[in-house]
């Protein structure tokens, strides 16, 4: 099932996600259908806040950057209830995009690495490290879970160039491939 996505001003997007319970129902068709909501929107990655459920899981498919990183060609992840425990290394700057914030794209500096500690689909525990685009992708859906959005990295100048278009897309008024739900409407 392809959900719509919440867009800037839905408060999902702003709480802090609950960790998901070992008894948690249907967790394979909840995958599913974050899988189907994500490829149906072009997204690499996808948060459940981001389909209005406040929980702790996120997808990525983070093939498409296997043109510069070959390791990625089958890099297809789901992460439940993760916990980033160490990030490392420069900060370098990358132009991110969100479903969230259709139509805006702006440069972001994150740390390079990132240790993880994650439950697979399998809810069998992994911790590993990811570099280059894997731990950009993974940095920027974990926001996701934390209440935070890449616009939120901005400077104050920056910020209010964008409140025009922020607002607009609060009020449904951008344009997308993908159904969006418009904040505070049913
Ligand atoms: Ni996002």
């Amino acid at each position: 099932m392809i959900y719509p996505v919440t867009v800037f001003g839905d408060p999902v997007l702003r709480k802090v996600a609950e960790p998901i319970e070992k008894d948690f129902d249907n967790l394979d068709e909840f995958l599913e259908n974050m899988w189907e909501t994500m490829y149906h929107s072009d997204g690499v990655g996808l948060a459940a806040p981001q389909i209005g459920k406040s929980i702790r899981v996120f997808v990525i498919d983070a093939s498409s950057g296997a043109d510069e990183e070959p390791e990625l060609a089958d890099f297809k992840k789901a992460f439940i209830n993760p916990e980033i425990l160490e990030l490392n290394g420069d900060e370098w700057t990358m132009n991110e995009g969100c479903l969230s914030l259709p139509e805006i794209r702006e440069d972001v500096s994150r740390p390079e690495t990132v240790k993880i500690k994650y439950l697979d689909e399998n809810l069998e525990e992994h911790v590993e490290e990811f570099g280059g685009f894997a731990a950009r992708v993974i940095q920027h859906e974990y926001d996701h879970l934390e209440g935070k959005l890449f616009v939120d990295y901005l400077n104050p100048l920056k910020k209010r160039l964008l409140k025009s278009k922020l607002t607009a897309i609060s009020k449904g008024k951008v344009h997308t491939s993908y159904k969006i739900r418009i904040p505070g409407k049913k």
